[in-house]
């Protein structure tokens, strides 16, 4: 490989920028060319990309979003449009990508490694952790600490009005964000899909708290939450068959997803970057750099879509025993 392509699909995440870095920078150490590549798959039929070393990376770390733009591709999900990916890529003498993204973009990476033998490499970047073969995905530690500074400043509130918050939080199906917050924040309650406690219980766990003396509640819930019922209509539940509280809502949403990179999610991003450019130099294609055990190893891709990122169970208690 003489030649790597990187690119940026699916939602953005902070992180992205600093995986780019990354890779660009370990090509430029090894001698490669580097080309960056817009908007995804989109820019990846079209030809449009950029050439990049290691001077057009410059002061992007701190950055969030990502300086190549994404897209979701409707497209690049046809034979077609993904024969035309393959002849942009020949035609620029690209031997190998580096797809920074969620499990759509991976989807889309491993389908046109089996249909061209393309050497692909995977970098997982969403906030929503949502990913098997990684501990982290990028992002997911800025966007909980973007998350739990909202959740302060908002129980700033609850507690001088004796409110009770419902504060929804993102994550697509899965409640990784939602339950770390939540025990981060001091939340009484946590609505996540992986648990489904039901409405009757939401209500008695209130009441109870209120009668231990609690004046204000902070009830964090994923957006995936499956208890029946949106934040909306759970608010109006509660107001119903509970007393003494002035409930409100907050849907933080894209908020979530944007700011400066934490430490964490740069380092992560920096290490994810030089391993997945020496995988492929290695000759290795079609895995998913994740981290593991505080290592860089690799998954399948197939696996790290397939996979399930498992709750872990023992947040789940440690939560219930911090709302006593
Ligand atoms: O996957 C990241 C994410 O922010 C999810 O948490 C959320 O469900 C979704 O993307 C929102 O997507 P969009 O930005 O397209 O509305």
């Amino acid at each position: 490989i003489k030649k790597i392509g990187v690119f940026t699909s699916g939602g953005d995440s902070p992180g992205m920028n600093a995986a780019v870095r990354s890779v660009v920078r370990t090509c430029a150490y090894h001698n490669i060319e580097c080309v960056g590549i817009y908007r995804g798959y989109e820019g990846l039929m079209e030809g449009d990309f950029v050439k990049m070393d290691a001077r057009s990376v410059r002061g992007i770390i701190n950055k969030g979003g990502t300086i190549l733009k994404s897209a979701r591709s409707k497209e690049f999900r046809t034979k077609e449009g993904r024969k035309k990916a393959y002849d942009q890529l020949v035609a620029a003498g690209v031997g190998g990508l580096v797809a920074i993204g969620g499990d759509g973009t991976f989807t889309g990476a491993m389908i046109f490694n089996q249909e061209f033998g393309f050497p692909v490499m995977g970098i997982p970047g969403t906030i929503d952790n949502d990913i098997f073969g990684t501990s982290h995905t990028l992002g997911f530690d800025t966007a909980q600490n973007t998350v739990v500074e909202a959740i302060d400043k908002i129980r700033d509130t609850a507690s001088s009005h004796n409110r009770l918050f419902f504060i929804e939080v993102m994550g697509r199906d899965v409640g990784h964000i939602a339950l770390n917050v939540g025990i981060a924040g001091g939340a009484e309650e946590i609505l996540i899909p992986e648990e489904d406690l039901g409405l009757d219980r939401l209500v008695e766990s209130l009441k109870r708290s209120r009668k231990s003396g609690k004046s204000s509640s902070i009830v964090v819930v994923a957006e995936g939450d499956k208890i029946g019922k949106n934040i909306f209509e759970l608010k109006e539940y509660v107001d119903e068959n509970m007393e003494g509280y002035d409930v409100r809502v907050s849907v933080l949403g894209h908020m979530q997803r944007g700011g400066a990179p934490s430490c964490f999610d740069r380092v992560l991003a920096s290490r994810m970057g030089v391993k997945a450019v020496e995988s492929l130099l290695e000759g290795k294609s079609n895995f998913m750099v994740g981290l593991l055990n505080n290592k860089m190893e690799l998954t399948p891709l197939d696996n790290a879509i397939k996979g399930k990122s498992k709750i872990n169970l023992e947040l789940l208690r440690v939560s219930d025993i911090m709302s006593t």
